[in-house]
């Protein structure tokens, strides 16, 4: 089947084959075509360019986008959809002058999603995480990131990743599946948290692998939840059984998580609302990227990862929702590229880099996925007719989505 859409107001993010993540200035950089066409074949796009040079193609489907923008789908590569329950009630807590931390001192926080989420059956789980993917699927993203991390037990967390497995086989969008079973110490290991990393590698991992659940393992590395010590134990039987580390560092304070996931080779180190100099210095030159969550520094009321001096430093960065039960009950990709930029005064081309290409990166798809590029998955976004890309950060609450293709086909 060919689809065939012309005069498209512009097409956003061109990039040749072979470009992985785009660095430093050049995120300020968002190629584009105006007055453009695109034809997609089956499930790729096979051609695009001026419309001036329009070919004379048969196609089974003709759209005319005439003042609309196309642009690729969001990649939202950190992301803890999967989970039971809501933690509405911490939120109100939070309100009424109680801390993130006092919440989980307390037993609250990621331990109150365990609760909830052992409590619940697999098809519970299931049923209540496909209404939220369906949701950011509607929202543009075409490929998404999910973690476990709220099971804490080997059940629990076979559970989750058989839910994700479940989820990827029945969506057309990308899922890549992180293992997180070092996401918080569980209450009946609390006075013995070796017991508890012991059970992860040595019993969590190889039941994964053998059933190949996950693509990634992340631990939370923070003061109070994983020592830097404990993460590279963690990391490093990761990788013995295939899982490449993807990290959660520098969240609330800086303890040397950026360079344990650099030093494992990391594809991605997550959150970094806290970066000193150092941890700057440590990111260059590196394979690593780095990942911001400025919905979560919006919903807790933290730091915004320092953007600017990180792209000041040559470095890429990439923008991804959290989306999660406790910090971030949003997987709105949008609202982050507006974020990013309102908050964190990223310019809408570095925004729109971070939330595709880079974060497609994040997720070891940029062969694939990230860009307008032939041979890459047809996941694009049509917006409304609006006058510029600008709009999409500018009019930050508004839905500007006409239509959403995924593996070439329209989503409704
Ligand atoms: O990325 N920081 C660690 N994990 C999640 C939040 C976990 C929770 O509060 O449920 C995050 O923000
Ligand atoms: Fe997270």
């Amino acid at each position: 089947m060919t689809t065939l859409i012309i005069n498209i107001k512009e097409l956003l993010q061109i990039r040749e084959i072979g470009v992985a993540k785009i660095s430093g200035a050049a995120m300020g950089i968002l190629p584009t075509i105006k007055n453009a066409y695109l034809i997609i074949k089956d499930n790729l796009i096979a051609d695009f360019g001026s419309m001036d040079i329009l070919p004379k193609t048969k196609a089974d489907q003709t759209i005319d986008a005439t003042g609309k923008i196309i642009l690729p789908s969001w990649c939202d590569s950190h992301t803890h959809i999967v989970y039971a329950g809501n933690r509405e009630q911490e939120f109100v807590d939070r309100i009424n002058g109680m801390s993130y931390e006092e919440i989980a001192n307390r037993g609250g926080g990621i331990l109150n999603s365990a609760k909830n989420l052992n409590d619940a059956t697999e098809e519970e789980i299931y049923n209540q995480s496909k209404v939220r993917l369906e949701e950011v699927m509607r929202l543009g993203t075409g490929a998404v990131e999910i973690k476990s991390g709220y099971g804490l037990t080997i059940d629990g967390e076979l559970k989750m990743l058989r839910v994700i497995k479940q989820l990827a086989q029945n969506y057309p969008i990308s899922i890549k599946a992180t293992f997180l079973g070092a996401h918080a110490i569980p209450l009946a290991y609390k006075e013995d948290r070796k017991g508890y990393i012991d059970m992860i590698i040595n019993h969590m991992l190889p039941e994964i692998s053998k059933n190949s659940l996950a693509q990634f393992i992340d631990v939370f590395c923070e003061t109070g939840y994983f020592t830097v010590e404990e993460t590279e134990e963690i990391m490093n039987a990761g990788i013995h059984f295939g899982l490449k580390p993807k990290i959660h560092v520098n969240q609330f304070n800086s303890i040397g998580g950026i360079q344990a996931g650099i030093k494992h080779n990391a594809l991605s180190v997550d959150h970094l609302e806290v970066m000193t100099p150092e941890d700057i210095e440590a990111l260059k030159n590196t394979n690593t990227m780095p990942v911001a969550l400025p919905s979560c520094s919006y919903f807790l009321s933290i730091p915004y990862t320092p953007a600017r001096a990180m792209i000041a430093a040559g470095l890429p960065l990439a923008l991804a929702t959290d989306y999660n039960p406790g910090s971030t009950p949003s997987g709105n990709m949008n609202f982050v590229v507006a974020t990013a930029c309102i908050k964190m005064k990223m310019t809408p081309e570095e925004a729109i880099n971070a939330a595709t290409i880079n974060g497609a990166y994040a997720m070891g798809i940029s062969d694939t996925h990230g860009s307008i590029t032939i041979g890459k998955k047809a996941n694009f976004i049509i917006t409304k007719p609006i006058p510029s890309y600008y709009q999409l950060p500018y009019a930050f609450g508004s839905n500007l989505i006409d239509r959403i293709f995924l593996e070439g086909k329209i989503i409704t």
